[in-house]
């Protein structure tokens, strides 16, 4: 097995980080990563905002918390409603993952560039968790200002970065098998 086979199959979401922040070359590696994934039409279309303050990362999670807990699916509404549960796993690092509005393929280029950056941060010793639950903030529109997200762009996702706090290897949520058909 090569190394990026390896590091494809030994990557895994990460929901445990130590407080120390990761290295600024370690970030520079994962959103230049995220910067050479392939786009529809070569657009490129995605912009990255990175997070280390931790008052913007804590408003994120309050906010989505916030809609999380009257949604009507009850796991998430319990989630919501957990004093505990952080979105971001209190993860040192929080890049926001944004598109164009008016992009070819949307949701398709923005998500090539976050599974580049994940994929990225584990070949160099960085944990990471690709989250979903941003977007219950992002909805809201006045809550994100002060993300200063460009004009014409709009946020998708977030990843969570940080060192792992792990006593010992995750093992892989087991994969569905019956996913390939061949045509020869
Ligand atoms: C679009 C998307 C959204 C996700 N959102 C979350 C999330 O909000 N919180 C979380 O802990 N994991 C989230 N994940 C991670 C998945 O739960 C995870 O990839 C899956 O359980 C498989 O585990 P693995 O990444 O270790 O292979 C998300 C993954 C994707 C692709």
């Amino acid at each position: 097995m090569n190394d990026i086979i390896k590091n494809i199959k030994e990557r895994r979401s990460i929901r445990k980080f130590k407080e120390e922040q990761i290295k600024d070359e370690e970030l520079e590696v994962i959103i230049e990563a995220g910067m050479y994934a392939p786009s529809a039409h070569n657009e490129q279309p995605w912009h990255f905002t990175i997070i280390q303050n931790k008052d913007i990362i804590s408003e994120i999670n309050k906010e989505s918390k916030m809609m999380m807990k009257n949604h009507s699916d009850k796991w998430i509404a319990k989630l919501g409603n957990n004093e505990k549960f952080d979105i971001h796993y209190n993860a040192p690092t929080v890049i926001v993952v944004s598109e164009k509005k008016d992009c070819y393929s949307k949701f398709v280029n923005a998500s090539a560039a976050t599974q580049n950056m994940l994929l990225a941060a584990e070949s160099i010793g960085v944990g990471s968790c690709w989250v979903g639950f941003s977007k219950f903030c992002f909805v809201q529109e006045d809550k994100i200002k002060k993300l200063n997200i460009p004009e014409g762009y709009e946020p998708h996702y977030t990843v969570a970065l940080g060192y792992k706090a792990l006593d010992k290897k995750q093992s892989a949520p087991k994969r569905n098998e019956d996913v390939v058909t061949y045509i020869r």
